[in-house]
């Protein structure tokens, strides 16, 4: 009888050291390739769980201590400050990733890609004179006046864009900005970031505010020859250089408290934080790398990444402020 609950506790352990069920909101066919490759380096077999953040946050807080889940990775801030708020996290060792940016990480999760939400211009209709110096509190000015395309307030990276504005400006220039900036909507907010960059390509908006890897994900052709076409007719303006820099948003990953494959957690991530891993997650997503001067493929995202980035407040901050954000945004009418 010994003899047996020693072999299957042998085995339990055998089984538990070689796999690792990671839960994703990411969509990215790239994504799967870096985690066979892992697989191939390591041994360990990485089971994917996909859905929206919500759905995997009710499931793994349902499931509890009975949760299988090992890593949560999530794209946006405020998808992570959600289920942090929610203790679904382990605590990190913050000394195993000080080569981090400290803005992109706190003690439950760490920033593996970055992302910029940023202005996209027609150069043909409007001049980069207008809008060199352009910041994201330039977007109220009446001189936009139903010129800009952007997505609904319900998108978490709406919400992250104006909690990081009213961490810097406060609620009262907050609530202003948004009265202005709402009426300069070029129609009702609706579709997804590229469909806004669409707007500005067809003409029937002057700006449209999207993330980064959007635009260059049509450059790329994998979205089809309209978007591509679409897209080389726009060009991409980072906002507020010369003050705080561009909003920075991160997909990111924590460990979870009930992780039953936490050695293995621990590999991954540090995997993901490699440079060739960073490289990939450039040239397949589109995204920014969260190394220090490691520059993404300009060839291929057609992308300045030479901007200067807002790392002035934690994208942590994000999170604390979005619920307060998107009560001001609807407030303002932006449906
Ligand atoms: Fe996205």
């Amino acid at each position: 009888m010994l003899k047996f609950i020693f072999l299957s506790l042998l085995f339990y352990n055998y089984s538990l050291a070689d796999e690792l069920n990671l839960f994703t909101s990411r969509h990215y066919e790239g994504d799967n390739m870096l985690f066979n490759q892992f697989t191939d380096k390591t041994g360990i077999k990485v089971n994917v769980v996909s859905g929206k953040s919500k759905v995997l946050e009710k499931r793994i807080l349902e499931e509890g201590e009975k949760s299988k889940a090992d890593i949560l990775f999530l794209a946006d801030a405020g998808a992570l400050y959600s289920s942090q708020s929610k203790g679904l996290f382990t605590k990190l060792d913050q000394k195993r990733y000080n080569f981090i940016s400290k803005s992109l990480r706190n003690d439950y999760w760490v920033g593996i890609t970055k992302r910029a939400r940023i202005v996209f211009y027609n150069p043909n209709v409007t001049s980069v004179n207008e809008i060199k110096d352009i910041t994201y509190e330039n977007l109220a000015d009446k001189k936009w006046d139903k010129a800009i395309a952007i997505r609904q307030s319900n998108n978490i990276y709406n919400q992250s864009l104006v909690a990081s504005i009213l961490e810097h400006n406060g609620e009262r220039k907050t609530k202003k900005w948004l009265n202005g900036f709402v009426k300069n909507f070029a129609r009702s907010p609706q579709g997804n970031d590229r469909a806004q960059i669409l707007m500005v390509a067809s003409g029937k908006a002057k700006l449209a505010v999207a993330n980064s890897y959007y635009y260059s994900l049509m450059l790329s052709g994998i979205k089809g020859d309209k978007q591509k076409k679409a897209a080389e007719k726009v060009l991409p303006h980072f906002p507020n250089q010369n003050g705080r820099g561009t909003h920075i948003n991160i997909s990111g990953a924590g460990i979870l408290k009930f992780s039953p494959n936490k050695e293995n957690a621990l590999k991954f991530l540090d995997f993901l934080l490699t440079e060739k891993s960073q490289l990939e997650f450039c040239n397949n997503s589109f995204e920014f790398s969260v190394l220090d001067n490691m520059k993404s493929n300009k060839i291929r995202n057609n992308l300045n990444d030479n901007f200067k980035e807002d790392h002035s407040i934690d994208v942590t901050v994000y999170g604390k402020r979005q619920k307060e954000a998107y009560v001001l945004m609807k407030k303002a009418g932006w449906n």
